[in-house]
């Protein structure tokens, strides 16, 4: 039986008393809209931890007034019966008020990390992020929380924000969950038609391309990055980036040590979408 929990006090005293049952909390905090990404985090979660609970809340915080806040996927039903049949102990699904009532004004914000990449396309969303998963953290308590790495800018600030605050969470970040065709795994693919639906496989081709030329000796990042761009800027509208960068840090590099994270952002009509690889790791995108 998967118990739902609507305040953040019930939350709070379901993580508490799982953990007084001798209990590991796992914890898998979503925006809703599961898909099989979400669902291998709750076995990730699952294999880590006895007692697994999946937050399902569209942050207001992290998205921009121009951003796809009101037609976000909302399929809430669906997603308590994917987390019950995978036997998830709790649902945290919080109204937004319960989350940032009124006079709601404590952010939490990480540096340097936050500023390239995501952070500059979109001001302000990872200040929504780190502030809105503190939170969790902070209800959860001591837990292990696992993250897509598909967000992967994301699942490296919310490791920093947690060693930095010494947030007792252990923070696992898991391999990217892609359709047999290679697309990443999003809750925004349901926004595309199937025209776009093809052409968004230009994202993967194009990491393909790069991940097989850094396996054939390839160091030098601007012919790495430009492998990668050249599909992506044949199919998509728009590109935000297209970017080599030191796997840790986001820092840019001009040649790729043993391992560099190549990472996209793009546009097809009103989607945006990103995927990403890390060029010397397995698999194969
Ligand atoms: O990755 C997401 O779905 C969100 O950014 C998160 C981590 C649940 C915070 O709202």
């Amino acid at each position: 039986m998967t118990a739902v929990a609507g305040t953040p006090a019930a939350f709070r005293a379901a993580c508490d008393d799982a953990r007084r049952r001798g209990l590991r909390v796992g914890l898998v905090p979503t925006m809703g809209a599961l898909h099989e990404g979400h669902l291998s985090l709750v076995d990730a979660a699952r294999a880590r931890a006895s007692f697994v609970a999946v937050t399902i809340f569209v942050n207001p915080l992290q998205f921009a007034p121009t951003d796809d806040l009101d037609r976000y996927p909302r399929t809430f039903d669906a997603d308590l019966a994917s987390c019950a049949a995978r036997g998830v102990d709790v649902v945290f699904a919080p109204a937004p008020d319960a989350m940032y009532p009124p006079g709601f004004q404590t952010h939490v914000a990480v540096g340097d990390l936050t500023e390239p990449l995501e952070g500059a396309f979109r001001p302000g969303h990872f200040d929504g992020v780190t502030t809105v998963v503190a939170k969790l953290f902070n209800l959860a308590g001591p837990c292990v929380a696992c993250f897509g790495r598909k967000d992967y800018q994301q699942q490296l600030v919310l490791r920093r924000m947690a060693y930095d605050l010494d947030l007792p969470v252990e923070v696992v970040s898991l391999p990217i969950v892609r359709e047999p065709d290679g697309l990443a795994r999003s809750s925004r693919n349901r926004y595309l038609s199937a025209e776009e639906r093809t052409r968004a496989c230009a994202i993967v081709q194009g990491l393909r391309a790069a991940w097989d030329a850094f396996d054939g000796g390839e160091r030098d990042v601007r012919a790495l990055t430009a492998l990668c761009r050249a599909p992506v800027d044949a199919a998509f509208d728009a590109i935000d980036y297209v970017a080599t960068r030191d796997p840790e840090t986001l820092a840019p590099v001009d040649r790729a040590q043993e391992r560099a994270a190549l990472l996209v952002a793009a546009h097809l009509g009103p989607t945006r979408l990103i995927d990403n690889v890390v060029l010397g790791e397995e698999p194969r995108p």
